[in-house]
């Protein structure tokens, strides 16, 4: 446990069915005037798009749209995003969506003040000056990045993704409306269900995990570990979408403060190079992991296992423990999403190993916090037992 830590949150934070009424008037406490709105082009045909864009002109306020943004969105979108912001005189950014569209919106709030470009920014503390202000609207339950400081983003040369991670990305307020939700179709709700299923877990068990990300990590694991699958077999449970959403909030708080383990850091080579979606890549690796970190912490799995709703009283703390991974194994199973790298179909092999795990281990932040030290070898044994 860190016992010296600094805490960092978002400093507002609207929850509730609805919520989503109140963007005008919180625009306007926070002195926008002109609004450029990032999306992409699912929420749009969702009518998610129009409905913020409609609440803001019914307040009289400007706004420029950007909703090109693409999954595993590449840096050159977030520089069309920066740049529109800047043609437009925008002074506020509005980012509604799914983590591609908030990590977009993120990065063009700090590209509309500083010089450059996003690929200047990818790493940690790169961006000078503070971006124009900037709300988020989250409409899956999965990603956390209305309340991290972070916006991953993907490179051609060289093949890979990167993250701009400043404090400068975090926005003012996130507006969190369960409501929102409700039309994610069942594909999209499993996997950024277990990608936010993936940031509870690796945040509980990271080595930077403090008192306060483990209350928030563990009650995330347990909404979500017991709403995912409602979610996806009955979508319109507003109930379960609530619980879903707060549950990924609050995993995105922990994960901003105590960071995400190897889970992570294996899944990033099969988006960076086969550009497998976040929430696939991390779904798959999830139960891997868990297995593999397993003995480094029994008590904390154990916990996990509970919080899952899996029965464990009376159980020797290993077999306790042990039951987090049937758990998470049970849960991705019975929600559909992939469980083994050949299900993927890009046509990975063994022979890919090797380079995938060379980009594994170069993301060294998550392999440090993870709680069981995790060599090459290990990441090839762990990828070969996924396959
Ligand atoms: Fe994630």
């Amino acid at each position: 446990m860190n016992q010296s830590f600094n805490f960092k949150i978002v400093p507002e934070i609207i929850f509730g069915r609805g919520a989503v009424e109140k963007v005008g008037q919180e625009v306007r406490k926070r002195g926008g005037s002109k609004i450029l709105l990032v999306s992409d082009g699912g929420v749009a045909k969702a009518g998610l798009l129009e409905k913020v864009r409609h609440l803001l002109l019914k307040e009289k306020l400007e706004v420029a749209v950007f909703d090109k943004v693409e999954p595993e969105p590449w840096v050159e979108t977030a520089d069309e995003a920066g740049k529109i912001a800047r043609q437009e005189d925008c002074n506020l950014v509005i980012g509604i969506g799914g983590g591609s569209a908030m990590d977009v919106a993120k990065a063009a709030s700090v590209l509309a003040t500083n010089e450059g470009k996003a690929s200047d920014y990818q790493g940690l503390d790169k961006v000078p000056e503070p971006g124009l202000p900037k709300i988020m609207i989250p409409t899956t339950a999965g990603t956390g990045s209305e309340v991290t400081f972070t916006a991953v983003l993907s490179n051609k040369k060289p093949k890979g993704k990167g993250g701009i991670n400043s404090p400068y990305l975090f926005p003012q307020l996130a507006i969190l409306d369960p409501l929102l939700t409700l039309s994610m179709p069942p594909p999209v709700t499993a996997c950024t269900g277990m990608d936010a299923l993936t940031h509870a877990i690796e945040a509980y068990t990271s080595l930077q995990a403090s008192a306060i990300s483990d209350a928030l990590a563990l009650k995330a694991t347990e909404l979500i570990a017991r709403n995912l699958r409602l979610t996806v077999t009955d979508g319109q449970n507003v109930e379960a979408r609530e619980n879903m959403l707060m549950g990924s909030l609050l995993a995105g708080i922990a994960l901003a403060n105590a960071g995400v383990t190897a889970a992570h850091a294996l899944a990033y080579p099969l988006g960076g190079l086969y550009r497998i979606g976040h929430g696939v890549a991390n779904g798959l690796m999830l139960p891997y992991i868990m297995e593999f970190n397993l003995e480094s912490s029994l008590k904390k799995f154990a916990k996990i296992a509970d919080a899952m709703g899996e029965e464990v009283r009376n159980l020797p703390l290993e077999e306790a423990a042990k039951k987090s991974v049937a758990g998470a194994n049970k849960l991705s199973r019975e929600i559909k999403v992939p469980r083994r790298i050949s299900e993927l179909e890009v046509g990975i092999t063994e022979s890919n190993f090797p380079e995938m795990v060379t980009s594994a281990m170069k993301v060294t932040r998550p392999l440090e916090n993870n709680p069981r030290k995790l060599t090459e070898e290990d990441a090839m044994a762990i990828y070969k037992r996924a396959l």
